[in-house]
């Protein structure tokens, strides 16, 4: 597919981070689709992974106007780049990504492949050099945040809670007995009725306000107005409400997602679906599992996975597995390499594990994840709560348990459980006798409730990335106000 002559060339740089990545492909392509110029800009450690486990060049080789480039991220090679390590990506960026994507901007350095100078910069909204380098040189800037219009809002009103004097929280005794974490936050509009201390982005538990995530969160969040608009992979239907509030700080606001759903609408009725439509995947997947589904009953299975970031201790791998196993329901789960750790700094799946597995569990690596959860046999998610799986699960109609890891996965699974009734939320609780309780109601005793929130919410995602839906049509806004700015 050829650009159309004198088409916008749109630099895209995403987060190097599977979640990111994976979101922000998804609307290079719906924007190479439209006839766009795209320079997609990923990590040099990112670019390799990818291409090692997709066919990302070739899905992407059909659009003239698409070029891939790439950026040191400043880490090691051998660097984990997750669970307690993953800020340390920031601060590198900052350092040694900053400059270079600055000289890269300069006039006359990055043309698109028909030759275009860029005309717009979709940067993730979390990154904060990008703003500055567009603003200096003077190329429009539209962030993207790969977060919940909910997490947004709450991040963004962190300046607020600390004026009110809810931040930092009094109580760091994080335990469900620990009632001072059930208080209601009071100070964030919208959500005064049901987000309390516990459901706060894990960095809000700094004792101290000083903490260096906390404060670039704050102010990163904060500084979104300053873009010239703001995209959020949601759709109206299900984050309205919350909308409403940040379209008074940003009122450009244009909300395009499931961006994985519209993306298959439109490539379906393109009749191309399975030539484009492989996983963005920065790990090796392993397919097997979808033999193994197809020999499964209808919805017995529950799904686990804790997403690309996650870290767990072997003990708490231990809880969960017991509580599976315990709870007769058969799983599928999704164990990253690398995501389990031990004191001794080992990593290995215990062997009792593998063997007790087998009566009926399946354990892989990494799994097509949009492809296992609308599988038939597929009937709950055991889920970290990260903004793509659950958008990934709503659409497919699979309700949740929500484990929550860190950062906005903590608010998402407040508004999962809580909000929107898609399921249950197990935050800061890992204990075997809770994981076999929750599996049962979910996959049984109070399924029919789940399912009926889900199965609507499921249907409303799918009207608005159709011809006419919300998404669609802001998708459209979208490209023409790219259009206007180049
Ligand atoms: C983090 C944040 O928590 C998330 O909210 C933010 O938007 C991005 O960064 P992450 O751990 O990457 O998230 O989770 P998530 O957003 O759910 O993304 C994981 C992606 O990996 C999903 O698209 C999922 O389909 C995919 N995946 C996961 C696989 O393809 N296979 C697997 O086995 C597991």
């Amino acid at each position: 597919m050829e650009p159309e002559s004198k088409a916008p060339h749109v630099l895209i740089f995403p987060l190097p981070a599977q979640g990111h990545v994976n979101s922000m492909l998804n609307l290079a392509q719906l924007l190479s689709l439209a006839g766009l110029n795209i320079t997609f800009l990923n990590t040099d450690h990112n670019h390799n992974s990818l291409v090692l486990h997709t066919n990302i060049l070739h899905r992407f080789a059909c659009f003239l106007g698409f070029q891939f480039k790439t950026i040191p991220d400043g880490l090691p090679v051998d660097h984990p780049r997750a669970g307690d390590h993953f800020m340390e990506l920031f601060d590198s960026l900052e350092l040694v990504t900053k400059p270079i994507f600055r000289e890269m901007l300069c006039p006359g350095q990055l043309n698109s492949a028909t030759g275009q100078s860029v005309t717009c910069i979709i940067a993730d909204g979390i990154l904060s050099f990008p703003i500055d380098v567009g603003n200096e040189i003077g190329i429009p800037v539209i962030l993207f945040r790969t977060i919940s219009a909910c997490s947004f809002w709450v991040y963004f009103c962190i300046q607020d809670m600390i004026e009110a004097g809810e931040l930092p929280i009094r109580s760091m005794v994080i335990t469900l007995e620990n009632e001072d974490m059930d208080s209601l936050i009071r100070s964030v509009p919208g959500v005064e009725n049901f987000l309390q201390i516990r459901d706060l982005l894990s960095c809000c538990r700094a004792s101290n306000l000083a903490d260096p995530n906390l404060q670039y969160v704050k102010n990163m969040t904060r500084q979104s107005p300053r873009a010239h608009a703001l995209i959020l992979n949601t759709f109206e239907d299900l984050e309205g409400p919350v909308l409403s509030y940040i379209c008074t700080k940003c009122p450009k606001t244009y909300t395009t997602g499931p961006l994985h759903a519209i993306l298959k609408s439109k490539l379906e009725s393109k009749m191309t679906l399975l030539l484009f439509r492989s996983p963005n995947s920065l790990f090796g997947v392993n397919k097997s599992c979808m033999v193994w589904l197809d020999a499964q009953p209808l919805k017995s299975i529950i799904y686990v996975s804790f997403g690309s970031v996650t870290i767990m201790t072997k003990e708490e791998l231990m809880e969960f597995w017991y509580g599976l196993v315990n709870s007769k329901k058969r799983f599928l789960w999704a164990i990253r390499p690398n995501s389990v750790t031990q004191k001794d700094g080992k990593c290995q799946i215990p062997l009792e594990l593998v063997e007790g597995t087998k009566n009926r569990g399946y354990m892989v690596g990494w799994v097509p994840q949009e492809e296992v959860l609308v599988h038939q046999a597929v009937g709950g998610f055991l889920t970290h709560s990260g903004w793509n799986s659950t958008l990934e699960s709503i659409v497919a109609g699979v309700p949740m348990i929500c484990w929550p890891y860190f950062v906005d996965q903590q608010i998402n699974s407040r508004f999962v459980s809580e909000v929107w009734k898609l399921g249950m939320d197990m935050k800061d609780v890992c204990d075997r006798v809770m994981v076999e309780k929750m599996v049962n109601h979910l996959m049984e005793e109070t399924r029919e409730i789940f399912m009926k929130s889900i199965v609507e919410k499921a249907r409303l995602a799918n009207e608005s990335v159709s011809e006419g839906g919300s998404s669609y049509c802001t998708l459209d806004h979208l490209i023409k106000d790219i259009r206007l700015m180049s």
